[in-house]
């Protein structure tokens, strides 16, 4: 990735490459790491979120629920998450999600460790 002063913020050096665009169809999800923490990306209505990878209720990696325009379901028990915020659409889980920072640029998705 080239580094230089802009507007682009996959210039920036908080983002990190998760796919490229192509790879990423509606209600795709994938998954990545940043430092510690395990990410889940996906595209819902044509755009690109980044939440949290582990379901709040309990263990369970929501790359492998499935993403429904902009609800993420989770696959263990069934909990709805709207990716766009993190908000709790459904239980079990209670606790909403953590977001970060996603965009496409440059024919790639970026994932920032800042909080979305
Ligand atoms: S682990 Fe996700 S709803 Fe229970």
């Amino acid at each position: 990735m080239q580094h230089s002063e802009g507007t682009n913020p996959a210039l920036d050096d908080s983002y990190i490459y998760v796919c490229p665009s192509s790879e990423l169809e509606e209600d795709d999800l994938i998954e990545c790491e940043i430092g510690t923490e395990t990410i889940v990306v996906g595209r819902g209505e044509g755009n690109v979120y980044a939440a949290q990878g582990i379901c709040t209720h309990a263990y369970s990696e929501l790359v492998d629920g499935e993403l429904d325009g902009t609800c993420l379901t989770c696959p263990l028990h069934f909990a709805c998450f709207d990716i766009r915020d993190g908000s709790v659409l459904e239980g079990p889980a209670e606790t909403p999600l953590r977001i970060y920072k996603a965009i496409e640029a440059d024919g790639s998705v970026w994932v920032s460790n800042e909080r979305g």
